[in-house]
C-alpha cells in the first residue's frame, strides 16, 4: 500500500453553505478541487483512525468519480472502513440512518439536493457527524479555514474499487463494504409505521402516485410502496435515477413537479400524490384537488402523529425554521409541548433532537423529519401522511380543512428571485437591516409594523449564537414578512421573500393564497424594492 502525499494549492471559495459545499461540476473538476475539500474535512476532524465512514450520493453527474476519490483519500488518512451504497447511491436520510445504526464516525454525502445535475450543473459534498446530522457550524467553519491554507492531501496509489457488487473489499488497510442502499432504510420504516394498516389502505382502493423525479428515491419508493406495501405497478413514476435527472430540476415544488400537480388537480387524480427531491430529503404532498404547504404539513403531521406506532407516546416538542409559518406553533400550544424556532438549515435541529427536546421538525422549504434520523426525510413524510390517512380514513382535503377549522389558517407563500446579482442582493439586505430600528409604528396601507429585527438564534443546548439569519417584519394581527438570501444557490444570489398571514375565521379559509396575501406582497415591494436593486420585476419561483 502506497500513500502518496500530493502538494496542492488552496482555493478560496470552499465555504460550506446551508447544506455543504455546492458548486457547478466544472468547478469541482478543477485540479485537486474535490481532493482539497475532502482532505480539509478530514483535517478538521479528530479521532477517526480505524473508524467507519458512511459514503453515498444521489447519483448525479460526477458522483462516481468523487466516490472513488473519497475512498482513496479516506484510506490514506486512516479510516478503518467505508460503508458505501451500491453504485455510490444513498439517499440523504438513508445515509443519516446508516451512520446512526452502525455507529459510524460520520459520513460524506455527495449531493446538491434539489439543484439540477449534469456536466454543467451542480454537485455537492456534505459532511455529517456521528449523530447522523449535518456538521454544525463549528465544524463547517473549521473545514473552510483549513481549505484556505491546505497545501497537501493524502491519497492511496490504487486503482478504482468496484462499487457495484455488494460485499466487502479492501483498499490498503481499509475495508470497503458495498451495501444495499435501500434495505436498512426500508427496515427502519417498518418499525415506525403500521405497514399492515398501509397495505389494507392500498387494498381498499386508495390510489397513490409518487414521483421520484428520476432522482435517488426511485429504488426506495419502488421497494417500499410497490413491493412491501403492494401498491400497483406504476404507482411510482420516474423511478430510474439519472445523472441529469432527465434534464429537470429534481425539486418537488409546484413549478418543477407540475405534471404531478396537474394530475392531482384533474378529474383522474389519485387519492394521494407525493414527490421527493434529488437526494430524497424533501417532500411534496398533494391531495386530490389540494396542495398541502410544507408549513401546514408540519402542523398536521404533528397534530396527528400520535395515531402512528412510532409516535404513539406523543411528541416531546416541535421545531421549525424561522421562515416556516407559525401553523405548527398552535399545535404545540394545544399539545402543551415545546416549540423551537431555528435558522434555516437542518443542522440547527440536531441539538434539539439529540437532547430529546423536539421530536418532529420542519421547514417551509419542503422538509419534514423526526428524531428517527438527523436529516429531513421525504419518504418518511409520505409514509406518515399515509399512515394517518389509513387510520382516519378521510381525504387529504378533509383533514387539511378540518385542521384549519380547529387551529386557524396561515396563508403562506414564498417568492424567490433566483440568480440575481450577488452584490445588489447583499446591498438590499444590508440597507434593509439599517432601516429596521425605525420601522415599528410605520404603516403600509392598512398594515402597521409592530416589530422588525434581524433574526439571531440562541441554541438552547450548546448556547451558540447564530446571527443575521433573516430580516423579520411583524404586523398588527400576526402577519409577517421575512427577507433573506438563500444559502444553497451556486450562481449569483437568490432573494427569498416569505409572506404569511394568519386567518382565524373558517369562513375565510377558502381564498386564493396570492389574493389573500396581496396587501402584504404590496408592502414587501415598498419595504424591499427588489426591482430597483436587481432589475427583476417579478419572482422567478412562487411556492
Ligand atoms: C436545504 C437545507 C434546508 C434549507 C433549504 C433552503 O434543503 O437542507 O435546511 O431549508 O436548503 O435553504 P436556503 O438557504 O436556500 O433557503
Ligand atoms: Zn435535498
Amino acid at each position: 500500500m502506497t500513500v502518496l502525499t500530493i502538494a496542492t494549492k488552496p482555493y478560496d471559495d470552499q465555504k460550506p453553505g446551508t447544506s455543504g459545499l455546492r458548486k457547478k461540476v466544472p468547478e469541482f473538476q478543477q485540479p485537486n478541487y474535490a481532493e482539497n475539500f475532502i482532505q480539509s474535512v478530514f483535517d478538521s476532524l479528530e479521532g477517526f483512525k480505524g473508524k467507519t465512514l458512511v459514503l453515498g450520493g444521489d447519483g448525479r453527474y460526477y458522483n462516481r468519480e468523487v466516490i472513488q476519490k473519497v475512498l482513496k483519500i479516506a484510506a490514506a488518512n486512516g479510516f478503518g472502513k467505508i460503508m458505501v451504497g451500491q453504485g455510490g447511491i444513498l439517499s440523504t436520510p438513508a445515509a443519516s440512518h446508516l451512520i446512526r445504526k452502525y455507529k459510524a464516525f460520520g459520513g460524506l454525502i455527495l449531493s446538491a439536493s434539489h439543484n439540477p445535475g449534469g456536466p454543467k450543473e451542480d454537485f455537492g459534498i456534505k459532511y455529517n457527524i456521528g449523530n447522523g446530522g449535518p456538521a454544525p457550524e463549528k465544524i463547517t467553519e473549521a473545514i473552510f479555514a483549513r481549505s484556505k491554507i491546505i497545501d497537501r492531501y493524502l491519497i492511496l496509489d490504487e486503482g478504482d474499487i468496484d462499487i457495484d457488487a455488494i460485499g466487502n473489499k479492501t483498499l490498503g488497510d481499509m475495508i470497503v463494504e458495498v451495501i444495499d442502499p435501500v434495505a436498512d432504510y426500508a427496515e427502519m420504516m417498518e418499525t415506525l409505521f403500521d405497514f399492515d394498516a398501509l397495505r389494507a389502505l392500498l387494498q381498499s382502493g386508495f390510489t397513490l402516485r409518487f414521483d421520484a423525479m428520476h432522482a435517488v428515491t426511485g429504488p426506495y419508493a419502488k421497494e417500499i410502496f410497490e413491493r412491501r406495501l403492494g401498491a400497483p405497478d406504476g404507482s411510482v413514476i420516474n423511478f430510474v435515477p439519472l445523472t441529469d435527472f432527465g434534464g429537470h430540476h429534481p425539486d418537488p415544488n409546484l413549478v418543477y413537479a407540475k405534471g404531478l400537480y396537474d394530475l392531482m388537480m384533474s378529474a383522474d387524480a389519485p387519492d394521494f400524490g407525493a414527490a421527493s427531491d434529488g437526494d430524497g430529503d424533501r417532500n411534496l404532498i398533494i391531495g386530490r384537488g389540494i396542495f398541502v404547504t410544507p408549513s401546514d404539513s408540519l402542523a398536521i403531521l404533528a397534530a396527528n402523529a400520535h395515531l402512528v406506532p412510532g409516535y404513539s407516546s406523543g411528541l416531546k416538542g416541535i421545531a421549525r425554521s424561522m421562515p416556516t409559518s407559525g401553523a405548527a406553533d398552535r399545535v404545540a400550544e394545544k399539545l402543551g409541548i415545546g416549540m423551537y424556532e431555528t435558522p434555516t438549515g437542518w443542522k440547527f435541529f440536531g441539538n434539539l433532537l439529540d437532547a430529546d427536546m423536539a421530536t418532529i421538525c420542519g421547514e417551509e422549504s419542503s422538509g419534514t423529519g423526526s428524531n428517527h434520523v438527523r436529516e429531513k426525510d421525504g419518504l418518511w413524510a409520505v409514509l406518515l401522511w399515509l399512515n394517518i390517512l389509513a387510520v382516519r380514513r378521510e381525504s387529504v382535503r378533509d383533514i387539511v380543512v378540518g385542521h384549519w377549522k380547529t387551529y386557524g389558517r396561515n396563508y403562506y407563500s414564498r417568492h424567490d428571485y433566483e440568480e440575481v446579482d450577488a452584490a445588489a442582493a447583499n446591498r438590499l439586505i444590508t440597507e434593509l437591516r439599517e432601516k429596521l430600528a425605525n420601522m415599528p409604528g410605520t404603516s403600509f396601507g392598512d398594515l402597521t409594523v409592530t416589530k422588525a429585527d434581524d433574526f439571531a438564534y440562541h441554541d438552547p443546548v450548546d448556547h451558540s449564537v447564530s446571527k443575521h439569519q433573516g430580516i423579520r417584519i411583524f404586523f398588527e394581527g400576526g402577519s409577517r414578512l421575512v427577507f433573506r438570501l438563500s444559502g444553497t444557490g451556486t450562481s449569483g444570489a437568490t432573494i427569498r421573500v416569505y409572506i404569511e398571514r394568519f386567518e382565524p375565521d373558517p369562513a375565510r379559509h377558502g381564498l386564493d393564497t396570492q389574493a389573500a396575501l396581496a396587501d402584504l406582497i404590496r408592502a414587501s415591494h415598498e419595504i424591499a424594492p427588489i426591482e430597483a436593486y436587481t432589475g427583476r420585476d417579478k419572482p422567478s419561483v412562487i411556492t
